[in-house]
């Protein structure tokens, strides 16, 4: 359900606490669009390189649950009606990354992050902070995250198992769209960060990337 203006701060707490849960069970297909890996043909894998495979994308899989809430935890405290409003269609998007993923971690006969809750529950309080502080800092942190994002993305690219032309194909997509919004953040008003909180955002970063690609 889309957050009105007029709906009051207890009521988006509870629709953005409906969504947190929704993604968690992911179980929230909010737009239905198809993986870009739909109509590739599986290639030949290895038990160790699927094994990779499935481990970098439990990686991203976790990147996009704390995507949505990243920007859910915006939309919750954003102060202007077209920032929320524009913060939610990325939202949407997120959402299709989430299924590419949670399919493909499937068909690798692998399983999403124990830590999920976790890293959902930081990044929803994150956005929600950022957002509280101003729309331009909110912006900011949309378009330093989303730039990690397409870094690390960039990184899987080049570890993912050559013959995994599936798993390649949702990066390439996420990787597109990832930069997209890094730019329309940065259109939007968004703050340039500086190099130290982009330094400790890294951190953060690397933390959840060496776990969840365990766990
Ligand atoms: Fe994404
Ligand atoms: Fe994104």
């Amino acid at each position: 359900m889309p957050s009105s203006p007029h709906l009051s701060f207890i009521d988006r707490f509870i629709t953005e606490s409906d969504k947190a849960l929704r993604t968690l069970a992911t179980g929230d297909k909010a737009s239905g669009k198809a993986s870009p890996a739909r109509t590739i043909t599986e290639g030949e894998l290895s038990d160790s390189e699927r094994q990779h495979a499935a481990n970098l994308m439990r990686v991203n899989h976790t990147g996009e649950v704390c995507a949505q809430a990243l920007y859910q935890g915006q939309s919750l405290t954003a102060k202007l009606p077209h920032v929320r409003e524009e913060m939610e269609v990325a939202a949407k998007e997120e959402s299709d990354h989430l299924h590419w993923c949670d399919e493909r971690l499937k068909q690798l006969n692998s399983h999403s992050s124990a830590l999920n809750p976790l890293f959902y529950g930081l990044s929803f309080g994150m956005g929600a902070l950022a957002g509280a502080v101003s729309d331009k800092v909110s912006l900011g942190f949309v378009a330093a995250t989303e730039d990690q994002v397409c870094q690390h993305l960039e990184k899987h690219l080049d570890q993912l198992p050559a013959s995994d032309h599936k798993s390649r194909a949702i990066i390439e997509q996420m990787l597109e769209d990832e930069a997209r919004h890094k730019q329309s953040a940065l259109e939007a008003g968004g703050s340039h960060f500086p190099s130290p909180v982009r330094f400790g955002m890294s951190l953060m970063s690397k933390v959840m990337t060496k776990t969840t690609y365990f766990i």
